[in-house]
């Protein structure tokens, strides 16, 4: 399985795998805005037979002061989870948020019962939790707003 940079071709693969692993799920039109506008920050996971079995989407939030980078959705199919290839999707687009855009840190939502997600963020990838979103997610469950300071400009 290979790690690279997404293309408009693999948008409809990205979508058909975000539509299998979680509930959020959006239009074309969304993953579109997000690799015309941050195409460095877009990453997918790519078996030997050409197929897209994980993918990162994010983007840089630009309005607020600190300049920073937020994760908008991460998922691995099921069949090619526990190979380290969210760790390796989330750290490519994490490079590139800093590289690129000069990030401060990396933001992101997790749903408060998604053991799997806050085991990657907070154990191998040293997020912390920044606050508590009450009913963030449509069914009213909570999120955690995570964060992860980047190491800064040299
Ligand atoms: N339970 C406990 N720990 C787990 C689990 C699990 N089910 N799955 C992975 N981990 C741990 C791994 O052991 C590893 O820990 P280590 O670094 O201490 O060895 C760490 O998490 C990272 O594992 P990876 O292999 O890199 O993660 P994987 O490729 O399996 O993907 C993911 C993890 C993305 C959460 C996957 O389970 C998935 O797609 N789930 C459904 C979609 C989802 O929840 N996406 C995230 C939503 S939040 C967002 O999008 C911003």
């Amino acid at each position: 399985v290979c790690i690279r940079q997404a293309t408009c071709e693999d948008l409809i693969a990205m979508q058909s795998c975000n539509l299998m692993c979680l509930p959020e799920n959006y239009q074309m039109k969304y993953y579109l805005y997000h690799i015309l506008s941050w195409p460095q920050l877009l990453y997918v996971a790519e078996d030997y037979n050409n197929k897209i079995v994980g993918y990162v989407l994010a983007k840089m939030e630009e309005e607020t002061s600190e300049c920073h980078g937020h994760i908008t959705s991460l998922a691995v199919l099921r069949t090619h989870r526990k190979l380290g290839l969210a760790t390796k999707l989330m750290s490519a687009a994490q490079r590139a948020m800093e590289e690129v855009f000069e990030a401060e840190y990396v933001s992101l939502h997790v749903r408060k019962s998604n053991r799997a997600a806050f085991h990657l963020y907070t154990e191998t990838l040293g997020y912390r939790i920044n606050d508590i979103e009450a009913k963030y997610y449509a069914d009213g469950e909570d999120a955690y707003d995570m964060r992860k300071y980047l190491r800064g400009k040299p």
